[in-house]
């Protein structure tokens, strides 16, 4: 069909044609925001889930709903080798900037409090010590979130910010993606600044996404962490959903799928977000007209999956080193199941629709033993733990259970068997 009008969309953060089976979330943000502004108390967000489930379009769809709700909004990537300051003082920046139209003297004067945060930063060593500048046009407020504690300094940003909002009758919402990769004492200081502003009843919310393992990196930091935000895991997409996810833009155009093709795409995608667009679009340009045949289907997947080779597992796969890589493939082979009557759960088939045994898609446990990766590469655990935390590192792998490790993109261990 014209690839012209191809309407899927598969990409790192790539808005889909239709965000298919959020809703429940949606809501509850709706809802949480409107508390909010009513002056109830509520924590803050966290969202959790494998690479490609939809965790940075949906925190983009949430931040919509902030903005119709005319709060104030910010948003920042976590990255591993970056401070949290200065991406920080640019989302809050933007949120008083959403904030403070009009401007006044009282938005000016948190202007200048950002400011301030902004420039410990630049004032701490750093060889930008003289160049950089936060591009905020008023003068710094000094003596206010500049202590160079990064604790102290964001428990009083979000204070003068969320009293702000609260005089303006709003609220300002600050998104973290990849909140994972932040360092222990920024999260140890957002985790202080949410728990703050949650007794102060003051309207600022963080809404987190990361990986599977981002609720045990927080609770390492503040054991009150647990209680403090709401996480909500994002899954792959159930049946129904997945096919929504398909068929809603399909028709958007004139087009459609058969009854048999949709069982097709989610014996290949397992409802996996990036598959489907993947998939979605490949099938697209070689169906010959609508509707989209299981045939079709058939005829696609050695493109999409040589498309997905190269952009989705390869693209991560070499950012491993050679003893990198040897560790995950030794994590693919230890976390084949070897037969039925095998103990541990699998990578989670079994609730969402037909069983990937009747497409003769090999069942893989979700996580697999540090030791059993050990023994099949004949080390000591010991040994490999520099491997092992490296990935962990790179956001390959993560170890959402002591002495447990798994892959954080889906399928990764197919992929990486059919390399072998
Ligand atoms: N609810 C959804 N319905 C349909 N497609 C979706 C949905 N959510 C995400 N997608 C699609 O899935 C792909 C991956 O989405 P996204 O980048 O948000 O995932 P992610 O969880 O942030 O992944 P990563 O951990 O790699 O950052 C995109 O192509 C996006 O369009
Ligand atoms: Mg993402």
């Amino acid at each position: 069909m014209d690839p012209i009008t191809n309407p899927y969309a598969p990409g790192a953060g790539q808005r889909p044609p239709e965000l298919a089976g959020r809703d429940e979330q949606l809501r509850t943000f709706d809802v949480v925001l409107e508390r909010i502004a009513r002056g109830r108390s509520e924590r803050s967000i966290v969202l959790t889930g494998l690479r490609g489930v939809g965790k940075t379009v949906l925190l983009n769809a949430l931040r919509s709903s902030a903005v119709r709700a005319d709060w104030g909004t910010g948003k920042l990537e976590a990255r591993p080798d970056q401070r949290l300051r200065r991406p920080l003082a640019a989302a809050a920046h933007q949120a008083v900037r959403e904030l403070g139209h009009p401007r006044g003297d009282e938005v000016d004067q948190v202007l200048g409090i950002i400011k301030s945060f902004a420039l410990r930063d630049a004032a701490s060593g750093s060889k930008l010590r003289d160049k950089w500048q936060p591009g905020i046009d008023v003068p710094a407020v000094p003596g206010r979130a500049d202590s160079g504690d990064i604790e102290i300094d964001l428990v009083e940003l979000f204070t003068d910010i969320g009293g702000l909002a609260a005089d303006l009758g709003k609220g300002v919402a600050f998104f973290v993606d990849e909140m994972q990769d932040l360092g222990p004492e920024d999260v140890s200081a957002v985790c202080a600044a949410c728990h703050e502003i949650s007794q102060s009843g003051l309207p600022v919310i963080v809404v987190g996404a990361g990986l599977p393992h981002l609720p045990a990196v927080l609770s390492a930091s503040k054991s009150y962490s647990e209680r403090l935000f709401r996480y909500q895991r994002i899954d792959r997409l159930p049946r129904d959903a997945a096919d929504q996810a398909l068929v809603g833009p399909a028709a958007e155009e004139g087009c459609a799928f058969t009854d048999e093709a949709l069982e097709a795409m989610y014996s290949v995608t397992a409802g996996y977000p990036y598959f489907i667009q993947a998939y979605g679009k490949v099938v697209w340009d070689v169906s010959p007209s609508s509707p989209i045949s299981a045939q079709d289907i058939r005829v696609a997947a050695p493109e999409a999956e040589s498309e997905l080779a190269v952009g989705f597992f390869g693209s991560r796969f070499e950012r491993a080193t050679p003893a990198e890589r040897e560790y995950l493939r030794a994590m693919a082979d230890a976390a084949l199941v070897r037969g039925p009557g095998d103990q541990a759960t699998t990578e989670g088939h079994g609730d969402a629709g037909a069983s990937p045994a009747a497409y003769g898609i090999v069942d893989e446990l979700d996580a697999v033993a540090t030791s059993a990766v050990a023994d099949l590469l004949g080390r000591k655990p010991q040994s490999l733990s520099p491997a092992r935390d490296a990935l962990i590192k790179k956001g390959l792998i993560y170890s959402g259970e002591r002495g447990q490790i798994a892959f954080t993109v889906p399928h990764f261990g197919r992929y990486l068997r059919t390399q072998a």
